[in-house]
């Protein structure tokens, strides 16, 4: 037995979920071979038990393919986040960390990468949901072609649609389709609210949620009601866009959610006949805004013709061709933003304690005038209200 005959084996693993191999990956370390014995390390990106499982069973089938005799194998993940390292309000405890998906701009593509994004973290072997908190605009079920499914009541709870690995829930399945919605401040508030508490979610690692445009109620409800992990902002690549996406970033940081980085979607056009790519709206626009709120561009998506079409038919791109470039540049993020949760989680979590509201409970601090000028002095950079959205 050689080192070269072992990673020649272990090249014949694939990462769970990925199209790449844990050597390819760079994962596999410190092989030890004695005889006909193999000793050797896998260093994995997640810390789901499944998936050092599924490497351990591979790894060892393949090794045993050519040879080896005694193989042990030593899988070192990541430490799962302690539970309770979050602090202040959570109304959805058995949440583990929760990814808020927001722009200061409609259209721009935001539920896009909240599926996408949501279908790449569970390929990681995550337990995934998805909230979609669009609650005038609900299009998560057509993303996930679940658009006609109803959801199963139990006692006073309801429980998720399940597709493509994922949990879900949307106004979207409450309501009959094409039924539009006229809702107050303080209803889109509760609804919000009760997405979270009466929506029987799993034990989930992460809940994506995909957030109506701009930076008022829904946003400010869902920060105050459960310990926000990271923001993700997504904006397109044009000056217009951008103007809208810093105050999307300007909400984060006043509401002390730490920032993920920055989705410059439709950034870039790829030709479905040629394959070449093409600067339509500009690229790497984003730049220099992510710099100025210290953070950065995780993926640059391009327009592409199968990812609206997927959007459409309810087949995610990231699902249905994980090997697309978009595709590709999705996982990739999602792979980063998983790895900085858990590095948020090791440093105590985040804490949703000062953007409480001093309002009474019901009452919105962005849409009450009277209360705002009532609320005590602004500290710092907060405007008083504990509201982002100024
Ligand atoms: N990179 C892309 N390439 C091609 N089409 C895209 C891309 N991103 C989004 N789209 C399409 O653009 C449209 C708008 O995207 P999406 O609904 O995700 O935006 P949104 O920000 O969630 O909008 P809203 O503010 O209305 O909630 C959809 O039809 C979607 O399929
Ligand atoms: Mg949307």
């Amino acid at each position: 037995m050689t080192e070269a005959i072992v990673k020649s084996a272990l090249s014949k693993v694939m990462y769970p979920g990925f199209t790449k191999d844990i050597v390819t990956f760079g994962f596999v370390n410190n092989i030890e071979i004695k005889g006909k014995d193999v000793h050797l390390t896998v260093e994995i990106t997640s810390s789901a038990p499944e998936v050092g499982q599924q490497i351990t069973d591979d790894a060892t089938k393949e090794l045993k393919n050519v040879g080896a005799g005694d193989v042990a194998i030593n899988i070192k993940a990541p430490q799962i986040p302690r539970e309770d390292s979050s602090k202040g309000r959570n109304i959805a405890p058995h949440v583990k960390n929760f990814l808020m998906v927001s722009s200061g701009k409609g259209g721009v593509g935001k539920s896009t990468t909240s599926v996408n994004l949501a279908v790449a973290l569970a390929a990681q072997g995550l337990k995934v949901g998805l909230l979609d908190a669009d609650i005038y605009g609900p299009n998560i079920p057509r993303m996930l072609g679940v658009a006609d499914v109803k959801p199963e009541v139990n006692g006073n709870k309801v429980l998720p649609i399940k597709a493509y690995g994922l949990e879900m829930m949307s106004m979207g399945a409450l309501m009959e389709e094409g039924q539009s919605l006229m809702w107050r401040g303080a209803m889109v508030m509760k609804a919000i609210e009760q997405f979270l508490r009466d929506i029987l979610w799993s034990e989930l690692d992460v809940l994506v949620i995909d957030m109506p445009p701009g930076t008022g109620d829904a946003q400010l409800t869902l920060a105050q009601s459960v310990p926000v992990t990271v923001g993700l902002t997504v904006t397109t690549p044009q000056t217009v866009s951008l103007d809208d996406s810093r105050r999307s970033l300007d909400m984060f940081k006043k509401l002390n959610i730490p920032i993920a980085g920055i989705v410059e979607n439709m950034s870039g056009f790829i030709a479905p006949d040629t394959g070449v790519e093409y600067d339509i709206f500009g690229k790497g626009t984003s730049g220099p805004m992510a710099e100025e709120f210290d953070t950065k561009i995780i993926a640059e998506i391009p327009i592409e013709m199968s990812i609206r079409t997927g959007g459409d038919e309810g087949k995610p791109i990231t699902f249905v061709d994980p090997s697309s470039e978009s595709s590709k540049r999705y996982i990739t993020a999602a792979a980063a933003i998983w790895t900085q949760i858990q590095e948020i989680n090791a440093n105590g979590g985040v804490d949703n304690a000062s953007v409480q509201p001093n309002t009474p409970p019901g009452v919105s601090a962005c849409s009450t005038a009277p209360q705002k000028a009532a609320a005590p002095a602004p500290q710092g950079e907060s405007c008083g209200t504990g509201c982002g959205c100024h």
